[in-house]
């Protein structure tokens, strides 16, 4: 049997394959509310065969938000909108999860296909120093100690939100350059209090989230992690750190560290490629002893097998590719020999005619 399409259990919930849906922006909630096109590209995802489709950043707050048409769970009618995609993804055979996220400096910028960017009526966002993203961005208002409980009980509470849902994974985001990780990483964070300095500093917030959120998902649900690895930047945030975090990550209740990298800085050297990234996964695996996830240029049936194969990742996330082809896991079972179940109403495409 293909291990690709061997089930994963994390705490109570089973996957029944290692093939997640990387959490992927579609930039078309109104208010943070989903619609038809999330039921359709979630829903379509879910019929696709991957075990997990974990539902892009939802915003924690408002003023969260990557841009102005991102996701939200800092409402009841957010999580009730979601409530019936979920319903419908599970009804496939997958598990619904989400990522939770909140975009700090990053924030109030618009859809990549409007030019991205900061629209002119965006708001200024968070952060834990008063350091622009980039030259043409606005400056970041610091996080003083309100401000502070303020993101680990948004976090909390968006958390009871997704569980509300029916949601049965909950992913914090503290990768590419949000808020989390602008915490993490020195060239962001150069504050002088607790929430600064050293790694336990620098850590400490994305702690108190992952402790936070931990009081309201229930023991019987699995929670991950993402991280970017390294920041590609001499002086940033590195591999090292990252093992050790996780590390820390693991009693405070966290099932697995999902490996992403780079997104804290504008023009960093990134060296993609495929499978880039799966190094970082097979590190903290084994150097933390934590599950992990690898993503990032994963493509074929046989690349992501031989991840699994090698002991580098428990779970494969792949985004575009997923976009390319959204039934990629229902191929790639035909192509490592793995009988997997169609959707009834496909089940005549499940063959080449006779
Ligand atoms: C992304 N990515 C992303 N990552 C994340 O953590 N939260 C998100 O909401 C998004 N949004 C998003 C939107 C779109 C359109 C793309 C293409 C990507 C990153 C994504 O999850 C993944 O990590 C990368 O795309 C690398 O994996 P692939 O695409 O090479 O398989």
């Amino acid at each position: 049997m293909a291990r690709l399409f061997e089930p994963l259990q994390l705490r109570e919930v089973v996957l029944p394959n290692r093939i997640a849906v990387s959490p992927m922006c579609q930039y078309s909630a109104v208010a943070g509310l989903p619609n038809d096109w999330h039921l359709v590209h979630l829903g379509g995802l879910a019929q696709g065969g991957a075990g997990l489709v974990i539902t892009e950043a939802a915003a924690v707050a408002p003023e969260g938000r990557i841009s102005g048409a991102d996701l939200g769970l800092w409402n009841g009618a957010q999580a009730e909108a979601l409530a019936r995609i979920n319903a419908f993804v599970a009804s496939q055979g997958a598990v619904p999860g989400v990522q939770l996220a909140h975009a700090g400096r990053k924030a109030g910028s618009g859809a990549p296909w409007l030019g991205g960017g900061v629209p002119p009526a965006s708001w200024t966002g968070v952060a834990p120093s008063p350091l622009p993203f980039d030259t043409d961005w606005p400056v970041p208002r610091a996080l003083d100690a309100e401000g502070l409980r303020g993101v680990a009980a948004a976090f909390r509470d968006a958390a009871g939100r997704a569980l509300d849902a029916g949601f049965r994974v909950v992913e914090v985001h503290a990768a590419h350059g949000y808020l989390l990780h602008q915490f993490l990483s020195p060239l962001t964070n150069r504050r002088e209090d607790a929430y600064g300095g050293s790694l336990e500093g620098r850590s400490r917030l994305l702690r108190e989230v992952v402790a936070a959120v931990r009081t309201v998902w229930p023991e019987r649900l699995p929670l991950f992690v993402r991280l970017s690895c390294t920041d590609w930047v001499e002086g940033g945030w590195d591999p090292e750190a990252s093992v050790e975090l996780a590390r820390w990550l693991k009693p405070l209740g966290v099932d697995l560290v999902d490996c992403s990298s780079g997104g804290l800085v504008p023009r960093a050297a990134i060296p993609a490629g495929p499978g880039y990234q799966v190094p970082f996964a097979a590190r903290i695996r084994r150097e933390a002893g934590l599950p992990t996830g690898a993503v990032g240029l994963i493509t074929g049936a046989a690349q992501a097998e031989a991840i699994l194969e090698a002991g580098e990742a428990d779970l494969v996330l792949l985004g575009r590719e997923l976009l390319r082809n959204p039934r990629w896991p229902l191929a790639a079972a035909r192509e490592l020999g793995a009988v997997v179940p169609w959707p009834a109403q496909y089940a005549r495409g499940s063959r080449e005619p006779v």
